[in-house]
């Protein structure tokens, strides 16, 4: 827990309100081809846009991935899509329960072409986990991969889009995470596209496929590039789906956490409704990270807009990490209906070090204006200045610590907070 060092220039008593910064823009459901030099495949690729009907806002659920690997089946899923119930996760808002690789048999359906699910795994196929998970209130992820074959080697998508989206929706899946693994060699990119334009680039096209398949069935899926920041995926990723992985995988670890916002932080441009950069899933309930890390690792998640996909056996959540990823007002940032641009870095004071990830984030909510102050190193004061905090000015204001949920008090010029290593401070500002 933080230790809070108030420095207190002088109070003051006043009414203005900060009136949040209200962004409603969303990128069109479709796209036309881009010039007419376009050759080869990318002449004829497919540019229709992905549902409007989903992926508004970032997406908040669970992933088996982290927690099981490729020992997964009905029980586990289920058994999340339960958890979120009784430990009060879908009230917060979580809401996709997802399964990761490792669900089919090696080989499809000989007459129908179809991927078939693993009977020993899912006796009761995709559709009845996706069943029990609506039954719930609650929707079902499914995952495949835009080359021949998965990560884990199973039957992957390319050239099979349409009559893999087709079982997909037949079965009732909401959401898919489409990897990047096994791309034959005549679909890489082994120099720039035209024009410099990776829209169009090999990479994009193996995604675009399944954007058109998935529209084709109707049925609105929330769909995940899982393309680990290749092909400038930041540039393209909304004309294709509603998230894509930024880095290659996560792991429980303070350098991995802070390498991924390091990372993200250089493209939160593209970031906005429908259009989000993907951190990866959570490693909170894996070990490897200290409460603050995991504080970090949430907020970071949150502020920035990522997905939000827990990432362990829910079971084993404690009580503390249960506070964490249910914060509700770091969840209301994140999760905010009229504003959908992320925190970014700013610099706090003159003589603010640089440091990587930066330290120093500020963004708008329906709310008002928020810092957020992620401490790179050992336990020290964090200061800013109002006047450098985009869109504050200068004078006096009231400063609120979103993860407690208190009021810290009314302060001039500036603000100073003790975080201690690898946490991060929440705030919200209001002019005094
Ligand atoms: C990786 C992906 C992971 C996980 C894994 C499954 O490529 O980044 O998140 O899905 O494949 O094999």
């Amino acid at each position: 827990m933080a230790v809070f060092l108030l420095r207190l220039f002088s109070c003051v008593l006043g009414a203005l309100v900060v009136s949040a910064i209200v962004h409603a823009s969303a990128p069109s459901a479709t796209t036309t081809a881009a010039t007419s030099t376009l050759t080869g495949i990318a002449a004829t690729a497919p540019t229709i846009g992905p549902s409007q009907q989903v992926g508004r806002l970032p997406a908040l659920g669970w992933n088996s991935w982290n927690a099981y690997g490729c020992n997964i089946n009905e029980t586990k899923v289920v058994d999340a899509a339960n958890l979120f119930v009784s430990l009060g996760l879908a009230d917060a808002g979580y809401e996709y329960v997802n399964i990761d690789d490792c669900w089919s048999l090696q080989t499809r359906n000989a007459s129908t072409g179809r991927i078939v699910p693993d009977p020993s795994k899912f006796p009761n196929g995709i559709s009845g986990v996706a069943d029990q998970v609506h039954a719930l209130g609650l929707k079902l992820g499914i995952y495949s991969d835009a080359g021949t074959n998965t990560c884990s080697g199973f039957p992957g998508s390319l050239g099979n889009e349409a009559v893999d989206a087709e079982a997909f929706a037949e079965w009732g899946v909401d959401y898919l995470k489409y990897d990047n693994c096994n791309v034959p060699g005549n679909w890489t990119d082994t120099s720039t596209p035209p024009d410099n334009d990776w829209y169009n680039s090999n990479s994009a096209i193996r995604y675009r496929q399944m954007t058109a398949a998935l529209n084709q069935t109707g049925q609105p899926v929330h769909f995940n590039l899982c393309i680990w920041g290749n092909a400038n995926v930041w540039e393209w990723g909304a004309r294709v789906g509603h998230s894509w992985r930024m880095t290659g995988d996560v792991s429980a670890s303070w350098s991995s956490i802070s390498s991924i916002i390091a990372a993200n932080a250089q493209h939160l441009d593209a970031v906005d409704f429908f259009s989000h950069n993907d951190m990866d899933m959570m490693e909170i309930g894996n070990g490897g990270l200290t409460l603050q890390e995991q504080r970090t690792h949430f907020a970071a998640w949150a502020f920035l807009k990522s997905p939000i996909l827990l990432g362990t056996d829910l079971n084993n959540l404690n009580a503390t990490q249960l506070d964490i990823i249910t914060n509700a007002e770091l969840l209301a940032f994140h999760q905010d209906p009229d504003v959908g641009t992320p925190a970014t870095p700013f610099t706090a004071t003159a003589s603010a070090p640089t440091t990587s990830p930066p330290e120093f984030y500020a963004g708008n909510s329906s709310k008002g204006t928020h810092v957020f102050i992620i401490n790179t190193g050992t336990m020290a004061a964090k200061t800013f200045e109002f006047a450098n905090v985009p869109g504050l000015g200068s004078g006096n204001f009231t400063v609120h610590d979103m993860w407690a949920g208190e009021d810290l008090g009314t302060f001039a010029d500036s603000f100073s907070i003790t975080v201690n290593t690898h946490d991060t401070a929440a705030l919200l500002i209001d002019r005094a």
